[in-house]
């Protein structure tokens, strides 16, 4: 099974990325907070992709803490301001500094890494002691549904399950059954989303629809006319949809 099939060299990527980032950053960094993180902590970035987590760590942990930002492509991370640094490396194969930070953060990563429970095991193996492992992953379970409801924006979300092979589209709600696993303590989940008829909502579909449309239509999922059917329902902007739920799961390391 595929790791990872998003392309980052796609066009539209990085604009993907981008509004994916301003919808979640803001619950990400309030939980960061909860959580403790501050002046002096080492943190780990986990597949920063555009590296908005990592600049706004590196300015909550200032020039006395550390921040990793790990992907295995980084292409969209070579300007991050001091702390922060980027690390080419693959987070399957490619060994994390053991026990060594306050903070791994991913989000958006697991759902695409298999098996799932490994790529965590990874991840925590990176927790220093008394530090956190936070983990933040879309379920698509809802985002099917628009109101007044659109058979043509179910019927798009079940041909992007169909071609995105290898992304677990309802990941989130199984996280915290795999975080639990990990014999962390503090162990809790909660999750987030949006519903709008506006672009904060749509955008994100209309993006993935970019990447996707042509392999759709190519293996019968849609017709070339539902596709444009889609296009028009989400440039109308009739519709109230749903984003898809992000759950964000946080897990402590034993001290001892
Ligand atoms: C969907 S993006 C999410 C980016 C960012 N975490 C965010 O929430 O905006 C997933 C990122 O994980 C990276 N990635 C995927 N598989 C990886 C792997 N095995 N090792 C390291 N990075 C990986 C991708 O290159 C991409 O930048």
């Amino acid at each position: 099974m595929p790791n990872y099939i998003l392309d980052q060299s796609f066009p539209s990527e990085r604009d993907r990325l981008d509004a994916m980032a301003r919808n979640w950053d803001p619950g990400t960094l309030h939980i960061v907070g909860e959580l403790g993180i501050g002046k002096g902590h080492r943190c780990l970035e986990a597949g920063a992709g555009t590296g908005s987590i990592a600049r706004a760590l590196a300015g909550i942990v200032g020039p006395g803490g550390q921040v990793l930002a790990v992907d295995r492509d980084t292409r969209f991370l070579d300007d991050l301001p001091a702390p922060a640094e980027a690390l080419s490396a693959d987070l399957m194969t490619d060994d994390l500094p053991p026990a060594s930070f306050d903070l791994v953060h991913a989000r958006l990563l697991v759902a695409h890494l298999h098996p799932h429970p490994v790529a965590l095991e990874r991840l925590a193996a990176a927790v220093a002691p008394g530090g956190w492992l936070l983990v933040e992953e879309v379920d698509w379970t809802y985002a099917d549904r628009s109101e007044p409801d659109e058979p043509v924006h179910t019927a798009m979300v079940a041909a992007l399950t169909g071609v995105m092979t290898g992304f677990d589209t309802t990941y989130g709600h199984h996280l915290l059954g795999d975080m639990l696993d990990l014999g962390f303590t503090q162990v809790s989940a909660q999750f987030r989303g949006t519903q709008s008829r506006h672009e904060r909502s749509w955008l994100p579909w209309q993006l993935l629809v970019e990447q996707f449309q042509d392999q759709i239509v190519h293996k019968g999922l849609m017709s070339a006319g539902d596709v444009d059917r889609w296009w028009a329902v989400t440039r109308a902007q009739a519709h109230l949809v749903a984003g898809p739920a992000l759950f964000a799961v946080r897990a402590r390391r034993p001290t001892s």
